[in-house]
């Protein structure tokens, strides 16, 4: 069955069954608090239907809605490439916002797979909540189940069988699982509590239904397919994959394709690759997906891949028609990107001369000054390095950072004096002149080495030349026009990729603990960071650059102060 056929019947069967079906909504979460970039879940562009706070029988024209919704996930970025992750993907599904609960539910969904489908029974097994000191074991699906002749039940924990909210406060509920030889190809999730801003869960009066199919996986659990790579919406990318390329690694392909996929259909939502938030994430998955790109060696295969998905889901989503569009993001990203390569690749290459290993020390360095990872050193140049050496490198810069900034800081607290205030904000400060030079000269510039004290603040970074006196204005007024806007210094704790993920500048990428602290200005500048720095932009006083002079080779060091 081709997954076109299958969405359209999907949907056709809940029409059948008293439904209205609503569009997918675009890729960006609206709806959604800001921890959630991306719609994740079909249910999720009906979030305030499920909390009642708004009406969907006055809104949408019914309380029972179907409906196949755009997703992105980049929580598995690293297991792309295997025969089941997927960065973009299509949910099926169901919701009840107060109509019908979980008889009507179940057997909906039994009916589905197999009196639509005609899926074989002997190769299904469902699960149930089993109940905590909470919530209750949901004894009502597990009879539901019975009555319909299902064999194989199982009781399964909250960790499994409880889903939501989405975001940090919503609607959520226990699930019962329909597995298919042996992998998970539908979530009904029955929507009976509310989980509140305290982290209470409320039992709601009126109980919703929300339900999640991956369309993909449940095509191929018809097709009988072990990958989803097989179906009919990949396969013949692979097949040009295979057949053009003079390299042989199908997990390659499926990185490619799998990330230019998630491009195409980002671009065509309108989202922008950048530094922060969803661009950071297009911008990653751009950079990604050409960096094996290049290895493949098929000439143009974004604009390929690109023009298959408009034939596959160009009637489902008329947004990616817009082939011009999309390429043009592409390409311009693209030539950033290469050039960034270019510039890395130039200088190694006059470090090393005719060198054929790179000691770990120099490695460090250019992976220190170009933001260049180990792995590219080795790859695009083919330098035998010594890891250990380098390992060795990094962890001692890492200890004078870590020792400069507990001699700066006491490793504790601040202490509440003048002195230390004035280092804080002047650490703050040194944040927004960050992001000003990126913002002015190119994303490639970051914090090689920096100095902070009571009378000012000593910033070194990437660059190879002198900059001009209208450009240090540049800088200034900048720098002065954040602290004039008087943005609100927000600091969290969070999983280092999720960090990465959020836009959060960090020099050491892979080098950091699992859990960071981040410190977002505005929305403006955004650092992994020990900390600590004040409040607010506006306590920081008028920006002055003292000095601009080189520190070492292809580095300039800026001294500023801040005037009361
Ligand atoms: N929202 C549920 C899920 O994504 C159905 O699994």
């Amino acid at each position: 069955m081709l997954v076109s056929e299958l969405r359209e019947k999907f949907i056709k069967f809940f029409e059948k069954n008293g439904h209205i079906e609503v569009k997918s909504s675009s890729l960006i979460a609206k709806d959604s608090d800001s921890t959630v970039l991306f719609n994740i879940a079909g249910m999720q562009p009906f979030k305030s239907y499920f909390a009642f706070e708004k009406d969907a029988v006055k809104d949408l024209g019914s309380d029972k809605i179907v409906s196949c919704q755009k997703c992105i996930r980049t929580k598995d970025i690293y297991e792309v490439g295997d025969n089941s992750h997927l960065t973009f993907f299509e949910m099926l599904g169901n919701f009840s916002f107060g109509s019908y609960f979980k008889k009507e539910a179940i057997k909906l969904a039994y009916d589905f797979l197999f009196e639509e489908l005609k899926l074989s029974q002997d190769d299904i097994y469902v699960t149930v909540f089993e109940g905590n000191s909470d919530i209750p074991f949901d004894e009502e699906s597990y009879i539901l189940w019975e009555e319909l002749g299902i064999k194989d039940i199982r009781k399964c924990s909250f960790e499994d069988n409880f889903w939501g909210p989405v975001g940090k406060t919503g609607a959520c509920g226990v699930c019962s699982e329909i597995f298919y030889k042996g992998v998970e190809i539908w979530n009904l999730v029955f929507n009976g509590y509310f989980k509140n801003e305290k982290g209470e869960y409320v039992e709601m009066e009126k109980k919703c239904v929300d339900t999640g199919s991956g369309l993909e996986r449940l095509c191929c659990a018809i097709n009988g397919y072990t990958s989803v790579y097989d179906l009919d919406v990949f396969s013949s990318l692979m097949d040009f994959l295979k057949r053009e390329s003079d390299i042989c690694d199908e997990k390659i392909f499926k990185i490619i394709i799998d990330h230019f996929k998630a491009v195409c259909f980002l671009i065509a939502d309108k989202v922008l690759p950048g530094n922060m938030g969803r661009e950071y994430i297009l911008r990653r998955l751009i950079r990604r997906g050409i960096r094996y790109e290049n290895k493949v060696h098929c000439g143009d295969v974004f604009g390929y891949i690109l023009n298959f998905f408009v034939e596959k889901y160009g009637d489902a989503y008329p947004e990616l028609k817009d082939t011009d569009y999309i390429m043009s993001i592409f390409k311009e990203e693209e030539g950033r990107f290469l050039k960034t390569l270019d510039n890395g690749i130039k200088a190694l290459k006059k470090i090393s001369e005719d060198k054929k290993t790179l000691s770990g020390e120099e490695a460090f360095h250019i992976y220190e000054t170009y933001g260049f990872p180990l792995e590219l050193i080795i790859e695009e140049v083919g330098f035998d390095i010594d890891e250990d050496e380098f390992n060795l490198a990094f962890d001692k810069h890492r200890e004078i950072s870590r020792k400069g900034s507990e001699r700066k800081f006491g490793g504790h607290g601040i202490k509440d004096e003048d002195g230390d205030i004035r280092v804080i904000r002047n650490h703050s400060a040194a944040h927004l002149l960050l992001q000003a030079l990126r913002e002015l000269f190119g994303e490639h510039i970051y914090q090689k080495g920096f100095d902070i004290n009571e009378e000012r603040l000593r910033f070194d970074f990437p660059f190879d030349r002198k900059l001009e006196q209208d450009e240090l204005k540049q800088i200034e007024d900048l720098v002065n026009l954040k602290i004039k806007q008087k943005l609100p210094i927000i600091c969290e704790e969070m999983d280092t990729d999720l960090a990465f993920e959020k836009g959060f500048l960090g020099t050491f990428r892979d080098r950091y603990p699992d859990k960071v602290k981040t410190y977002d200005m505005g929305g403006w500048s955004k650092e992994i960071c020990a900390g600590p720095h004040v409040k607010n932009t506006g306590e920081l006083g008028e920006f002055k650059i003292i000095k601009e002079e080189s520190s070492s080779k292809g580095v300039r060091r800026i001294k500023a102060k801040l005037i009361n």
